[in-house]
């Protein structure tokens, strides 16, 4: 399995994102592009991030009945990305239709993938807000298989949990994973994170980093360090 580096472009505008993207020079990250960006500038910065050379994660999580998904998704499918995702909360179904919009009239489709539980999401909150009485892990591994279940290529989990993940749904299941942060960087609100050294050992595919490499000094030398720990091993 090819591993890369995805860099979260969390920025508020078309500007913003091109003044970054223009740094550099010799390479061309993967990128992923969320909903502030997506909804700031539509679709339209999706193609011209594809025009310059990038392959793109675009991170939208779509969670709606069935057909509402299946027909988004056949939107999303004309963007050309390389990776979309969705909520495994939307249940197999959902993801099945999914999975039909997304894929082209020639058979092939973006690779899709789907958050199991938001990271963001505490066992307390699981339980009382939820009403979901189980382990955490437990739960991740469940929409885990669901996904794999429905045909889908990975989830977006935690690099503590790709061993798990990949226990459960085959070493081919990709698991892309944020929460990543150097040994001497700032944790910010991230909780449980590891290095990308760390992630490589724990056997993550893809990580995505924001922060530690869109706030650095020198947001190359970052990415290139990223880069050798991770996919170099370095
Ligand atoms: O700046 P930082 O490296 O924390 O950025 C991580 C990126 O990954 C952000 O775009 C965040 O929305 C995303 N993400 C995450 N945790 C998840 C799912 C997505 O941090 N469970």
């Amino acid at each position: 399995m090819a591993k890369d580096v995805i860099i979260a472009l969390d920025f508020p505008s078309k500007a913003h994102v091109m003044s970054f993207l223009d740094r550099f020079t010799e390479e061309k990250p993967f990128v992923k592009i969320g909903m502030e960006l997506f909804y700031a500038e539509g679709p339209a910065i999706v193609r011209e991030i594809k025009e310059r050379g990038h392959k793109i994660f675009l991170d939208l999580k779509l969670h709606d009945i069935p057909n509402t998904v299946k027909s988004a998704m056949a939107v999303l499918r004309d963007l050309d990305v390389d990776i979309t995702n969705l909520h495994a909360g939307g249940t197999v179904a959902m993801m099945e239709a999914a999975i039909e919009g997304l894929t082209r009239a020639d058979g092939t489709r973006p690779l899709l993938i789907a958050v199991t539980q938001l990271t963001s999401t505490s066992q307390e909150a699981m339980t009382q807000d939820l009403l979901i009485d189980q382990p955490i892990e437990q739960v991740v591994a469940h929409y885990a298989k669901n996904a794999a279940k429905a045909g889908l290529d990975g989830v977006v989990c935690s690099p503590l949990e790709a061993g798990t993940v990949h226990k459960n749904c085959g070493a081919e299941f990709l698991t892309v994973t944020p929460g990543v942060r150097f040994a001497d960087g700032d944790k910010g609100d991230q909780s449980r994170v590891t290095t990308p050294a760390k992630a490589r050992e724990l056997g993550s595919d893809y990580i995505v980093v924001g922060r530690p490499i869109t706030k650095a000094d020198d947001p190359v030398a970052a990415y290139r360090r990223c880069i050798n720990e991770f996919v170099k091993g370095e």
